[in-house]
């Protein structure tokens, strides 16, 4: 254990933008009861009810985490009401801010870091995430995709499976990096899809596969099971298997 805190002090001196896995590691090696909330920041610009999915696990204790900012990338965002609602702080940026990407991207990272944020949770967040917001949380920017990745990447993930006629799609909850939907998986869950299902159905079952996964996800950060490998896979450890 001595051995290991001072493992993790080196790697936290050498860099104050520890990669996920030193923080994965220091909280597997706490016991289940002294883990903290995992702190995280919402991305977002719609209706947000995978924040709500978030914001309600949460309240029943399934999720051991406390969502300390939202930002919205659009002032007319839903997504920022449910916050609000949940007594969270939000964030809206102007639009002249996000004309330059790259400058609202330094302006969230500062905010979320201000609020303490470990990890940034992309939650229908419409806009590509850039260098500023991914070097300073390395590998700890998290997205959910409405297909199973490599297929159907892109914003209409649930009709272009569904017009491709597939049989088999679902949800996919990755780590965001600077290739747009290919960044390292976490998480995948299948659904088949019925005959006799329109688009509507397809997407009511994706959404609420969504609320399912991302919590649970989410949980494997805060019990620090996730650990991405050199090569850009992640091994999704057991729980308590300390280090
Ligand atoms: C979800 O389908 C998610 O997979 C995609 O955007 C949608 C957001 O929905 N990235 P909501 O705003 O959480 O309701």
């Amino acid at each position: 254990m001595e051995a290991v805190l001072a493992e993790l002090a080196v790697a936290g001196a050498a860099s104050d933008r520890p990669d996920i896995n030193v923080l994965q590691k220091a909280r597997a090696a706490l016991a289940r009861t002294d883990r903290a909330p995992l702190p995280i920041g919402v991305l977002l610009s719609g209706s947000g009810t995978n924040l709500q999915a978030l914001i309600d696990a949460i309240a029943s204790g399934d999720l051991n985490a406390e969502i300390r900012l939202v930002v919205g990338s659009r002032p007319s965002a839903y997504g920022l009401k449910r916050a609000e609602a949940a007594g969270i702080q939000t964030l809206t940026l102007s639009k002249e801010v996000y004309a330059d990407p790259i400058q609202a991207d330094e302006v969230i990272a500062h905010e979320l870091l201000a609020a303490g944020c470990e990890y940034v949770i992309m939650a229908g967040y419409m806009r590509m995430v850039h260098a500023p917001l991914l070097a300073t949380f390395p590998n700890r920017v998290i997205n959910i995709h409405p297909a199973l990745l490599p297929s159907f990447q892109g914003a209409h993930g649930i009709q272009d499976a569904f017009d491709r006629g597939v049989k088999v799609t679902g949800v996919t909850v990755h780590i965001a990096n600077a290739v747009y939907d290919m960044g390292p998986i976490i998480a995948q869950r299948a659904l088949a899809i019925e005959e006799g299902w329109d688009l509507e159905t397809l997407e009511e079952h994706i959404h609420a596969i969504e609320h399912v996964l991302y919590p649970e996800v989410i949980q494997m950060l805060a019990d620090g099971r996730v650990h991405v490998r050199d090569d850009l896979t992640v091994e999704v450890r057991p729980e308590g298997s300390g280090l």
